[in-house]
């Protein structure tokens, strides 16, 4: 059965957004982001597509929920549901839910894996929170505490199933 995995870095207070922006820009998180999703779809709220900076991410199918159905932009597919966005892909294809809050929030109870980055802090001005999840989802994954270099933050990589 095909894989259906969100992916976020979240605070400790389950903070993942501020001001249109990701909240945490750890570069080792990046990287593992890329590495995870290459090649395979991955969808995402209309707001988080916005928050690209250089447009649709190479190398993946994008796919971008929204109601507006004249929403366009190079390099991207649409979708008016997640459950339409997820209909695109191929019945046996891992997909990636790529955020934001209202996707991720949707997404929980279709959701297979999640892989998340596990920030050691608050943050007050945080606006886009992850759902919280319950005792259904059990870590089969966790890395040691790494450190960001550039911001000193503490972080873990964990992968949980149901
Ligand atoms: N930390 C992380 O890992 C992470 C990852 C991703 C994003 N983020 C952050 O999260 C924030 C964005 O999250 P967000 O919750 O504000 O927005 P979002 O989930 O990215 O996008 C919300 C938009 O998606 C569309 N949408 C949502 N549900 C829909 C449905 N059922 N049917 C059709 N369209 C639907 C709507 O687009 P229309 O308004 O066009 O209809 C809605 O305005 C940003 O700050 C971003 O940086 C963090």
């Amino acid at each position: 059965m095909r894989q259906i995995t969100i992916i976020a870095a979240v605070g400790s207070d389950l903070a993942i957004g501020r001001k249109g922006d990701l909240a945490y820009h750890i570069s080792a998180d990046l990287k593992r982001f890329k590495s995870l999703t290459m090649g395979h779809p991955i969808i995402m709220g209309r707001k988080t597509f916005e928050s690209f900076p250089g447009g649709a991410l190479p190398g993946r199918r994008n796919i971008v929920v929204t109601r507006n159905a004249r929403y366009h932009a190079p390099g991207i597919e649409t979708a008016p549901s997640l459950e339409a966005a997820l209909s695109l892909t191929d019945a046996d294809d891992d997909v990636f839910i790529i955020g934001g809050g209202e996707i991720y929030r949707q997404a929980m109870p279709l959701a297979t894996r999640m892989e998340l980055t596990l920030v050691d802090d608050t943050m007050d001005d945080a606006d886009t929170w992850f759902p919280t999840y319950d005792g259904s989802w059990a870590v089969t994954d966790s890395s040691e505490p790494q450190t960001c270099p550039r911001t000193g933050l503490t972080y873990r990589f964990v992968t949980l199933v149901r």
